[in-house]
């Protein structure tokens, strides 16, 4: 799988994937994940990208000349499946969607900022639109960063026991049971009892009941029939 980033702040990107699974999954050729400094696509003096809105207000708004640069230039050496905006207004990120975008061979996401985008970029160029959440960040890297690696960690070979992956919570719309570890008493705070029976049955039995539990408790509408508001 191929990622292709655009965004005026590369340096953001720099740390998210230098270290831990997703550098792993770099070395080991699984992804390659590319950063693009939109401002090199600038072909203003100041290597400017944003400006005033037409019809007044506060804020500045990215220009599509170097979106459109960019994204000419990415397609121009090979077919993008998908090219994602990041945008507080996007459909929500959940598990289903990486799954889905997890299968895809190339994707491109462009990070927002300012007051956002000209308009045109998104009916134009844009294939799909994604928020990691209902709350404002300050620009769309951060969200690209939580993207990509929900996807990359669900390539086949990147995880190194690979059915974490498929025990992670929401994989079957259930959230993960509790999981401990020794010692098997801390200041009195003991293990229950039935994850050192050794009953293998009675151990996933009583995982599920949990994983049920929990998510009745924490995420009910996981729960309920699919409906208008899951996929
Ligand atoms: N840019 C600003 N806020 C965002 C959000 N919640 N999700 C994705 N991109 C964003």
């Amino acid at each position: 799988m191929r990622i292709d980033i655009i965004t005026i702040l590369p340096k953001l990107l720099e740390g998210p994937f230098a270290d831990s699974i997703l550098k792993r999954a770099q070395d080991k050729g699984l992804v390659e994940i590319h950063v693009h400094d939109l401002r090199t696509y600038s072909e203003d003096k100041h290597k400017r990208v944003d400006d005033y809105a037409y019809g007044g207000g506060a804020g500045m708004v990215m220009r599509i000349e170097p979106i459109y640069a960019c994204i000419e230039y990415l397609q121009s050496e090979r077919n993008y499946d998908e090219v994602i905006f990041m945008t507080p207004d996007g459909e929500l990120l959940n598990q289903g969607l990486c799954n889905q975008l997890s299968s895809l061979k190339n994707l491109i996401i462009l990070c927002g900022h300012y007051k956002g985008v000209d308009e045109r970029v998104r009916t134009h160029l844009i294939t799909r639109e994604i928020s990691i959440g209902d709350y404002v960040l300050s620009g769309g890297e951060l969200g690209a960063a939580v993207l990509t690696d929900s996807i990359v960690r669900l390539l086949p070979g990147v995880l190194n026991d690979e059915t974490s992956a498929l025990s992670d919570s929401f994989q079957d719309d259930l959230l993960a049971p509790p999981v401990f570890t020794r010692p098997e008493e801390f200041k009195g705070w003991t293990v229950p009892p039935i994850l050192l029976s050794g009953h293998e049955a009675k151990i996933d039995e009583w995982r599920h009941e949990q994983s049920v539990s929990r998510t009745k408790e924490r995420r009910p509408h996981l729960l309920e029939p699919k409906g208008k508001m899951q996929q």
